[in-house]
């Protein structure tokens, strides 16, 4: 194992947390030869195979199994060491790895900026992806801080809430119902509706307001971004219901007015519980809490 590198571990790491060669592949920018071919030469190394195929699943071997321990244990100590030279050094440098859900890209970047400005020495990297893509790096302890909708609650973590979200009814500009007030629920039902993809939060939410209200809505067609349902609201295709900040400065739409609506969610950072902080992820919360006005001093 003295032959093996830093990035066959984290190669081979990424398959086993994907399940996956092509999504490992994706996740490390290498194509999937040069993939098999840095962790080919772990298993040569070790002397035997860490994963078997049966069908189309791969799962680990004994041997695998202990690789996969060494590279946790070979990440939390790399990640230990570079947050004390960090700390070292103050915010002149260091990292901060962010993970947040799909509709927490349409403000999050926007905060970013100024934070990264203020620390120009400050390496940020920023993962958007679906919860459940999340949750795998919650559980693989893959970045410093994460930003949920809804805090994951089957995970030893803490959360705080520091933002409102809500959801809101969407239609494309002129629609007859545009303008009115407190639009009764019934009329909304009337209207072809637009869902975002199964594993969403924000269609979580709905899915449980339309629960709690035993309302049953025309679901008119589910799309996989919330991008694609404000072209599909502008197209003409429906109405929908999006979180209040995917609409900021978008031309085409507005916000209509149905009773029950906001629906009112927050943002909240999470991270593992007991989990030691950098000097930046600090500094990112504290920033947050001045921005944001949110009850983040404790993680400060
Ligand atoms: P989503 O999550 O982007 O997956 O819909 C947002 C949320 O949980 O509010």
């Amino acid at each position: 194992m003295k032959r093996a590198t830093f990035r066959q571990l984290r190669a081979f790491d990424a398959i086993v947390r994907h399940g996956s060669f092509s999504r490992a592949a994706e996740e490390m920018h290498l194509t999937q030869p040069t993939l098999s071919m840095q962790v080919k030469k772990i298993s040569n190394a070790v002397g035997l195979p860490l994963f078997e195929q049966i069908g189309k699943k791969i799962y680990l071997t004994d041997a695998g199994r202990v690789v996969h321990e060494l590279c946790q244990d070979v990440f939390a100590s790399v990640a230990r060491f570079e947050m004390g030279v960090a700390d070292l050094k103050g915010l002149k440098t260091g990292g901060l790895r962010l993970a947040a859900v799909t509709t927490a890209e349409f403000f999050l970047l926007r905060l970013l900026g100024p934070f990264c400005n203020r620390h120009p020495g400050v390496d940020v990297s920023l993962e958007i992806l679906n919860r459940e893509r999340m949750l795998e790096r919650l559980r693989a302890n893959a970045d410093d801080i994460y930003v949920f909708g809804q805090p994951p609650l089957d995970f030893d973590i803490e959360a705080i809430r520091f933002l409102e979200n809500p959801l809101v009814v969407i239609g494309p500009k002129g629609h007859r119902l545009a303008g009115a007030r407190n639009v009764p629920l019934a009329q909304l039902l009337g209207e072809p509706l637009l869902m975002r993809e199964h594993g969403s939060g924000t269609r979580t939410a709905i899915e449980q307001f339309f629960a709690e209200t035993a309302a049953r809505p025309k679901v008119k067609m589910e799309l996989g971004s919330n991008e694609a349902i404000k072209q599909a609201i502008i197209g003409g295709l429906g109405v929908s219901i999006l979180s209040r900040h995917t609409i900021e400065d978008t031309a085409g739409l507005v916000e209509i007015d149905v009773e029950g609506f906001p629906l009112v969610r927050h943002w909240y950072v999470v991270r593992p519980a007991g989990k030691k902080m950098s000097v930046v992820a600090r500094a990112f919360c504290g920033y947050l809490a001045e921005t944001c006005a949110a009850e983040l001093s404790a993680w400060a």
